[in-house]
This record gives C-alpha cells, structure tokens and sequence, in this order.
C-alpha cells in the first residue's frame, strides 16, 4: 500500500471521567464514517495488544506515579508506531479516546508530575506528531463524580480520585486549550448529548 498523497486528521477527545466521553466518542466516528471518511477509532492507554494489557495495569495495579507516566508512554510508543502514524500516512482519519494532553492533565496537573518532564517524554515517544483537533468535553468535577457514581459499577484506580483532583486536571485541560486555541474546541458537557454531538460536529466539520 503506497501512501495517501494527504495525510489524514488526527483527531482527539478529552475530559475528566464522568464527562460523556465515550458515548460521544462513537457518535463521532460514526459521524464521520458517515461522511465517506476513513476513519481509525483507538483509544489511550491501549489501542495495541501491548497498550491494552499495560492499560489494564494502569487502571488496577497500585503503582508509583512515576511508573504510571512511563507506562503511559510505553503504550503510546507502541500505538504511534505501530496504529496511528501508519493510518495517517495512508490518509485515514484517525479518532483517539484521549491521547498525551490526557498525560499532562492527570499525571502532570493532577498527580504533580512537572510538565516539562512530561514534554520531554512526548518529544522523545512523538516527535512532531500532535493532534489536528482536540475537542474537550468539559464538565464541572462535581457533575462528573455524580455521573460516575450513577453508573453504580466498581470504580477504577483514577475513578477512584477526589472531586479536588479531577478539579485540577480540569483546569489543566481548560488551560491547555487557551494555550492553543486553534488546536482545541471546548464543548459544555453538562449539556444534554444529543446538543454536546452536534456541536462536536460543527467543530468537527470546520477541520474538514
Ligand atoms: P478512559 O476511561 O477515558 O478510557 O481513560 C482511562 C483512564 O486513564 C482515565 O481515568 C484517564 C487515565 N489516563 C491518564 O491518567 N493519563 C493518560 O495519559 C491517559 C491516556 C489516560
């Protein structure tokens, strides 16, 4: 298979947990499926055989906050290289369920690790490769933890972290997208779906 003449949109949806993501996430890449585009749904951690046993780790297994962050980038390694930039090169789009501004957020703002540590593992892990768009589903952290908490299943290792610190990697989303605001598209996700989807989609259409 030769390259596509023009590389394909690299999109990519972020929030804290409870924001809807997921369900939203499919609505997306039916969206653009149905568009005629081809389109490369994966997700962060995971997205490789490799990716989704360390994310099964990163979600259950007590571990340091340093161990997190590089396993994080173990599987994003492998998910570049082996997904991603093999998609984009062929002209497909490819949709990611969160991608290193999660890593910025969660291991940076909310865990404390200094972002310029973070930087240099992504420059190292994906140099030049940074998402076309980046639509953030923004909710209060108390919205979330009510949202989650409806779903009455059992909570996963950062499910399981205080309103303060989804809070904070709130915040750090929220800032990341002032840093780069032609990168990045804020959606209120206290909003009904059905109003969250279609807005996502006329963000979407602009980057078309
Ligand atoms: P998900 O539930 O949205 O699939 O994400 C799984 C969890 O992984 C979520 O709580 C956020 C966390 N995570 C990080 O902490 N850092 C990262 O870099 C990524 C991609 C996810």
């Amino acid at each position: 298979m030769s390259p596509s003449s023009s590389r394909g949109l690299f999109i990519t949806l972020e929030g804290i947990d409870g924001a809807g993501k997921s369900s939203q996430f499919d609505a997306v890449v039916d969206a653009l499926r149905g568009l005629g585009r081809e389109v490369v749904a994966t997700r962060e951690p995971g997205g490789t055989p490799l990716g989704e046993r360390l994310r099964e780790l990163l979600l259950r297994e007590p571990m340091s906050t340093s161990t997190e962050a590089l396993l994080v980038f173990a599987a994003r390694q492998e998910h570049v290289l082996r997904v991603i930039e093999p998609a984009l090169l062929l002209g497909h789009d490819v949709v990611c369920d969160r991608f290193t501004d999660a890593t910025l957020a969660y291991q940076g703002a909310g865990k404390g690790i200094p972002r310029d540590r973070l930087e240099a593992l992504a420059h190292w892990v994906h140099p030049g490769l940074q998402p076309d768009l980046t639509l953030l589903l923004d909710v209060p952290a108390e919205v979330a933890s009510k949202r989650l908490q409806a779903q009455g299943r059992e909570p996963d290792r950062f499910e399981r972290e205080s309103t303060e610190f989804f809070s904070r990697v709130r915040q750090q989303y929220l800032e990341l997208a002032r840093e780069q605001p032609g990168r990045w598209c804020v959606v209120d996700a206290s909003q009904d779906p059905q109003s969250v989807r279609l807005q996502l989609m006329d963000h979407i259409k602009k980057h078309l």
